[in-house]
């Protein structure tokens, strides 16, 4: 089996696991600063951080796109890689704009379709809009997952509208100062630059550490010859990715995008 269907694979197996499990944000989550985080999280308190990562990134890209002088009022929103929908949900209740999405995963289209969205089976390296369509382009926890991140971005800017933006949630196995570089790299790459940098890793460290008993228990659902192959990506204690958000090796980033001619 080549890694592509391996990596493809695996999203189908999360996705229909989330379904059956009632985990609906398939990220890290961005706990909100000040939240008093209950020792033993629900599975409604992981999808309302998972939501958490999406309302920090549309702030962010409200700062940048709609001064509070020219609040924007109609356009279209696409998001890249949307999983089950639940950051859809969000986006398409808490902003003017009309969204439509693309998931590689046929569970996650199937199931976020079922859920009342507008979603294409469609991979953002080959994307099945025309230029310049959207206002907004979003892509929460995906860019590292695009297999060709130099094309996808050519493809993000391709139907972007002047004057829109592009907003990014991801983690990496770096430090923020080394992403921030490698971002405006491949930004003067594919004809973007970045307007606006945030370093979100305490946030998305506490909704780990959190969260870690509430994804344990989900765990022991996962059969056992899969379990081990999905634990690092839970970060469940004991894994090297666990280790790698408590000693800071581990970073949590949002950056807002615009085409470099606007
Ligand atoms: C970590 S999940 C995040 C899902 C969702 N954004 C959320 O926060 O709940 C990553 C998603 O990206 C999708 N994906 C991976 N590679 C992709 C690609 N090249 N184009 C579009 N979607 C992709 C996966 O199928 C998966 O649903």
């Amino acid at each position: 089996m080549t890694s592509s269907l391996v990596a493809w694979l695996r999203y189908e197996v999360i996705h229909v696991w989330g379904l059956v499990m009632g985990m609906r944000a398939i990220n890290v989550g961005n706990l909100d600063a000040g939240v008093d985080a209950p020792a033993v999280p629900t599975r409604a308190q992981l999808n309302q951080w998972g939501r958490a990562a999406y309302a920090n990134l549309w702030a962010d890209i409200a700062a940048t796109l709609m001064p509070p002088d020219r609040p924007m009022q109609s356009g279209r929103g696409l998001e890249i890689g949307c999983g089950q929908g639940e950051g859809l949900g969000y986006l398409t209740t808490a902003t003017p704009l009309d969204w439509d999405a693309v998931d590689l995963s046929l569970a996650a289209t199937l199931i976020s379709r079922w859920r009342g969205h507008r979603v294409r089976r469609a991979a953002s390296q080959a994307l099945p809009y025309a230029d310049a369509a959207f206002q907004v382009v979003v892509a929460v926890e995906s860019v590292m997952l695009f297999p060709d991140a130099q094309r996808s971005l050519g493809e993000l800017r391709r139907v972007l509208a002047p004057g829109g933006r592009i907003g990014l949630a991801e983690f990496r196995q770096a430090g923020c100062a080394d992403t921030r570089a490698l971002i405006d790299a491949a930004c003067a790459a594919s004809g973007l630059r970045c307007l606006s940098f945030v370093d979100r890793t305490e946030a998305a460290r506490r909704a780990i550490i959190h969260g870690e008993p509430a994804r344990a228990a989900l765990a022991r659902w996962i059969p056992g010859f899969l379990r081990r192959h999905f634990a690092d990506t839970l970060s469940l204690e004991g894994t090297a990715r666990h280790r790698r958000w408590l000693d800071g090796s581990h970073c949590y980033w949002s950056a807002v995008l615009a085409r470099a001619d606007d």
